[in-house]
């Protein structure tokens, strides 16, 4: 009997394939830079049984319709707005993802991001590198305290949650919006619900954590921005399609809130010379949310081990479409 074919569409540690390569017949895209072509990822999908996919992976209704084998996506992120669920489920393919492996990593990241915007630590590095420091001065690059200020987190899931445990260690009043309440948050770490108004107009800190979805893209908007503290800044973490950039940019410009810490962009990689960058209050980051070597080893042990139940029949660890 032939082996299952298990596609990873970008170089990952070797001893993940070679745990996996024990099992099945294994391919991968080896470079680490750039995304599988497209046409090479048709391909491989026609023959393979799983999918070991980056998010950076279209892998949609045209894809799975060639993919008659194909049983399993394993998503090595926790966000999936690369994948079409809905054809998967129809074409009866298991979509998994990687959530709870991330989520402190993630967090960390999120409010390191917060604290580099209020405190203009990537503006002092290039200060002191570019041999700028002439001598102390009492408001040279001086930011904005983040202690006991006002938090507002726009998604209140694990991540959220993990970031605002944070928050309360800076002493800060955290408010959030959620699609549901999160009766737990609220007793055991003093997190307050608000409309969603409520916490754009009231937080010194605005923090996107909400996925990207047909209702959630662009929410971020003109009217949005508006409605925040014109002293206040907004941190992005999620997805960039969730955010109007023009908006922003206009926002930014305006003087509508006083900076921006972005993990995450419309287009990744965003080019040099594209507005945002160009803004001295804006922070910006290359997608680096989860990017420790401890947590991405781990998503990539999880995205096996989702491989594996599937193919042996068992329920996935951490299913998207079960
Ligand atoms: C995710 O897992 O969705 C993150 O964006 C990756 O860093």
């Amino acid at each position: 009997m032939t082996k299952p074919f298990v596609y990873i569409t970008r170089k990952i540690a070797d001893d993940v394939v070679s745990a996996l390569a024990n099992e099945y017949h294994v391919e991968m895209w080896g470079e680490e830079e750039t995304t599988v072509p497209r046409d090479v990822l048709l391909s491989k999908a026609r023959e393979a049984d799983a999918l070991l996919t980056m998010l950076t992976d279209s892998i949609d209704d045209e894809l799975m319709q060639q993919a008659p084998n194909l049983k399993v996506v394993a998503n090595l992120a926790v966000g999936y707005d690369n994948i079409d669920v809905q054809a998967a489920s129809r074409h009866g393919v298991i979509v998994t993802n990687t959530p709870d492996v991330l989520t402190d990593t993630t967090a960390d990241l999120t409010f390191g991001l917060l604290l580099a915007t209020a405190r203009r630590i990537p503006e002092a590095v290039k200060h002191i590198k570019e041999d700028k420091w002439t001598s102390w001065s009492p408001y040279m690059l001086a930011g904005h305290d983040v202690h006991h200020k006002t938090l507002g987190i726009i998604g209140m899931g694990s991540i959220g949650e993990a970031v605002a445990k944070r928050a309360k260690g800076f002493d800060m009043t955290v408010l959030y919006h959620n699609r549901s309440r999160k009766e737990q948050a609220e007793k055991q770490l003093g997190v307050e619900y608000r409309s969603f108004d409520d916490v754009m107009t009231q937080s010194d800190f605005v923090i996107c954590m909400t996925p990207l979805t047909e209702e959630t893209k662009g929410m971020f908007n003109r009217s949005v921005f508006k409605q925040m503290k014109s002293s206040a800044f907004f941190i992005n973490t999620s997805r960039g399609a969730v955010v109007n950039e023009d908006d922003l940019y206009d926002a930014l410009q305006a003087g509508d809130i006083r900076g921006a810490g972005l993990d995450v962009f419309q287009q990744e990689p965003i080019q040099a010379d594209h507005p945002l960058l160009q803004c001295e209050q804006v922070v910006a980051l290359p997608h680096i949310g989860s990017s420790s070597f401890e947590t991405r080893t781990a998503m990539m042990w999880l995205t096996k081990e989702n491989i594996e139940r599937v193919l042996s029949g068992e329920e996935p660890k951490t299913p998207v479409n079960v």
